[in-house]
């Protein structure tokens, strides 16, 4: 185990925000994870766990240990007529996972293409897009529990899944890390493709015959259309969750906007918050190193030597402006750190 002092994070971040830790250890295994946890707990130390960092955002230098879960492994565990269960290691990289799952002809992940981070964090707050959310394919997980350095497994139920969220990120915050998770994943798939522009990007390359690649490579030119590059901008993806508001809210609403969106959930009418933030005008804004980006206002943006502070600063402005004009409630996805 090679614990190093005084790290910056810049490189851990899709943000790139330059805070310090003042200790940080990657680790390739289960042992190597409780012993960095043991070596914690021995120095009073508090824990930070890293996977891509890419729905994070530092405001401040870590005084902790922060633990970087490389923690690799894609295996096949069951089988039978219908469906492969693989397992996989939570430091693998969620996109290498969907390309492995493509190649060996898995369906079920492959609308959730190209989102970044690890497999270890897709949990956390069960990733969605195009249709599809992780709790659609998930079976399982293994999770060590801190206090006791014991693995356990939660089954879906105890994940309490919702849009955006988990037990992880509530009940059970920093009390466990996930070390793998278990897929359900389909031999004969089932599309997805009512999404967004997924129909329409396979018409205009001419693509009648639908297969997972088709989808995975449509995904990945919808989102690559449309978000900005973390190599080259700073983000991390939608900085806000889509707020869901009462049905009879939506209509009044939309007597003074007719233009307003709005998408039928299970406890009313799902908004885009991007569309509330580019009606206050914040669509492309600037301010110094940060702002809001061009194409998808949902997507805070640091142009290079932005600060946490400054985000989270901006962050709460578009907050109160949307309250203001809309008297709408918008919180945030991604985790102040
Ligand atoms: P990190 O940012 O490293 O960590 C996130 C949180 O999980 C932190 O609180 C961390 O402490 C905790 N954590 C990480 N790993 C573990 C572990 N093994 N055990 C316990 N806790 C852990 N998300 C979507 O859902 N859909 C999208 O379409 C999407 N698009 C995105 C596009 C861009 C350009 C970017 C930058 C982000 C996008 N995201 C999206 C958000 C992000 O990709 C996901 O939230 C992803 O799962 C984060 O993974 P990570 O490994 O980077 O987690
Ligand atoms: N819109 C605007 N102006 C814009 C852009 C979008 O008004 O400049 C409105 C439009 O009405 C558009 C709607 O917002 O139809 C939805 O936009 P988009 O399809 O880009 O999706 P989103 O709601 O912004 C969500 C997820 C993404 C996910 C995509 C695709 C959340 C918070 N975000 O974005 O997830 O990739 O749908 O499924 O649910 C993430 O979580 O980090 C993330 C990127």
């Amino acid at each position: 185990m090679n614990i190093l002092e005084n790290i910056s994070l810049k490189p851990y971040n899709t943000f790139g925000i330059d805070k310090i830790a003042r200790f940080f250890v990657a680790v390739k295994s289960i042992q190597e994870l409780k012993e960095a946890i043991e070596w914690a707990k021995s120095q009073k130390i508090k824990l930070l766990i890293l996977g891509g960092g890419s729905n994070i955002l530092l405001t401040q230098n870590q005084d902790a240990l922060v633990i970087k879960i490389e923690v690799e492994g894609i295996e096949v565990v069951q089988e039978d007529d219908d469906f492969y269960w693989v397992e996989v290691g939570a430091g693998v990289i969620w996109h290498d996972f969907v390309l492995t799952s493509i190649k060996n002809n898995w369906a079920g992940i492959e609308n959730l293409s190209l989102i970044p981070g690890t497999v270890g964090a897709s949990p956390m707050q069960n990733i969605g897009a195009y249709g599809v959310e992780i709790k659609d394919v998930f079976t399982s997980l293994k999770a060590l529990n801190i206090e006791t350095l014991q693995l356990e497994e939660f089954d879906s139920k105890a994940c309490s899944f919702g849009y955006r969220e988990s037990i992880f990120k509530h009940a059970l915050k920093g009390k466990y890390v996930i070390c793998s998770v278990v897929f359900r994943l389909k031999k004969v798939p089932v599309f997805h493709t009512a999404y967004g522009a997924i129909k329409e990007t396979l018409e205009k390359s001419g693509i009648s015959e639908l297969n997972i690649k088709n989808i995975s490579d449509a995904v990945i030119h919808i989102r690559q259309s449309k978000l900005p590059d973390p190599k080259e901008i700073g983000n991390a993806g939608s900085f806000f969750k889509n707020p869901t508001i009462p049905l009879e809210e939506f209509e009044r609403l939309r007597n003074h906007y007719p233009s307003l969106p709005g998408y039928p959930a299970t406890d009313g009418i799902k908004i885009p918050a991007a569309w509330l933030i580019e009606q206050c005008g914040w669509k492309g804004q600037r301010f110094g190193e940060i702002g809001v980006h061009s194409k998808q206002p949902l997507v805070l943006v640091n142009f290079g030597g932005g600060d946490g502070n400054e985000i989270k600063k901006l962050a709460q402005d578009i907050q109160q402006s949307v309250l203001g004009k809309f008297n709408i409630s918008i919180y945030p996805e991604v985790n102040f750190i």
